[in-house]
């Protein structure tokens, strides 16, 4: 195979071949790639998970859809079990996304993440009326034990705490000031996943985190925060298991240094697994022609990705989204010049983006696990 340092092969031959299988002679189409060999089959090759996180809207798109069924083992909603979709009012939980997707996953052997108990967004409305210091800990213990029970033996794991840190916060501890911390204290997150553990004590709990990657002072002192939480927890048997990592990444940074990589290890050294939970591929900065965009993308991908599959403790590989045309960063974060972002392995016509190929010689390149 013709793997370039980028880790990027020459596309027309794969969707070539991709076109000749199915039997269609025509090079790139939704179709053909739908039918070639997809990104869960080259992960799964190697013991890995690949799939995406997903919106019940993009579902409703039929082309959509196949892509995804096709490409993905494993999912996470974007948005249907944060505490805000599943309890609009304080007295009534709404599961009908959840389980819709889960019905939806069920018959296409695809896995369900869970995401996420306890986190400072996507709060109810309400919440703020009616949460204080007297009833804060029962109203996050008894919301992870009813949604964690309603899901019980279904899901492939639970993010059970989502960002707890930010040390521009100033705090020793590098927690992030969230109306949890500010209403529980600390012990908010092992009580977290104690509640997590009893509701289910079958599953595999997450702390998920964003931004660990650079290789800067402030976010050295983040990777301190969180390593420092973990080996706290696992010393007094706090039952997690796995890191989330977000990887939002940027296409322009380094983010493959000595002191990510020796995180990497210190995690791993505490017997926990990592998950990579929510890659896409920022672009702000990037030169507004696409092929050179692209590649930059790709690039990232591939770097990163090999990096991180070095480690066999990261056994599943979830990216935002699967196409452009449902990224969240459309309008979370788009480009100062306007143009459509470009984070994912799809473009915005469902076509593969040379990120798809890049993430395939990742996964062929990387070791068994
Ligand atoms: C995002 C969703 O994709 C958006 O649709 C929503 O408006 C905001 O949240 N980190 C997380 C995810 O843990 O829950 C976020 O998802 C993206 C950043």
């Amino acid at each position: 195979m013709n793997v370039n340092r980028d880790g990027l092969t020459r596309r027309a031959l794969l969707v070539g071949a991709a076109a000749t299988a199915a039997g269609l002679g025509v090079l790139g189409t939704t179709r053909a790639l739908a039918s070639a060999k997809p990104l869960r089959a080259y992960a799964a090759d190697k013991g890995i998970l690949f799939g995406s996180s997903i919106s019940g809207h993009a579902l409703k798109d039929p082309s959509f859809a196949e892509l995804f069924k096709s490409q993905c083992a494993i999912t996470v909603p974007e948005s249907s079990l944060k505490w805000d979709t599943l309890c609009p009012t304080p007295d009534r939980y709404d599961f009908s996304g959840g389980d819709w997707l889960y019905g939806l996953c069920k018959s296409n052997d695809i896995l369900m993440r869970g995401h996420t108990l306890v986190w400072e967004q996507a709060l109810p409305t309400w919440f703020g009326y009616i949460v204080n210091s007297e009833n804060a800990n029962k109203m996050m213990v008894d919301h992870i034990s009813k949604v964690v029970r309603h899901y019980a033996g279904k899901v492939h794991s639970w993010d059970v705490v989502n960002e707890a840190f930010q040390i521009e916060d100033g705090r020793p501890d590098g927690l992030k000031i969230t109306p949890w911390l500010r209403l529980i204290g600390p012990e908010y997150i092992e009580t977290a996943f104690h509640a997590a553990h009893e509701a289910d004590p079958g599953a595999t709990l997450v702390y998920n985190e964003n931004w660990l990657e650079p290789d800067d002072a402030g976010t050295e002192k983040k990777r301190n925060a969180v390593l420092t939480l973990l080996t706290r927890l696992k010393k007094s048997n706090v039952p997690v298991h796995a890191l989330g990592i977000q990887s939002h990444v940027y296409a322009e940074m380094n983010i493959t240094g000595p002191g990510f990589n020796r995180f990497l290890q210190q995690i791993a050294d505490l017997g926990l697994s990592f998950m990579i939970t929510e890659m896409d591929v920022r672009e702000r900065n990037a030169p507004a022609d696409i092929g050179i965009r692209d590649r930059m993308i790709a690039s990232q991908y591939y770097k990163y990705l090999s990096f991180m599959l070095q480690f066999p403790a990261l056994k599943t590989v979830i990216t935002w989204g699967l196409s452009d045309r449902y990224t969240w960063l459309a309008t979370h974060n788009p480009r100062p010049d306007g143009m459509p972002v470009r984070p994912l392995p799809y473009d915005a016509e469902l076509k593969p983006a040379p990120s798809w190929d890049a993430l395939r010689n990742a996964f062929l390149e990387a070791p068994w696990r």
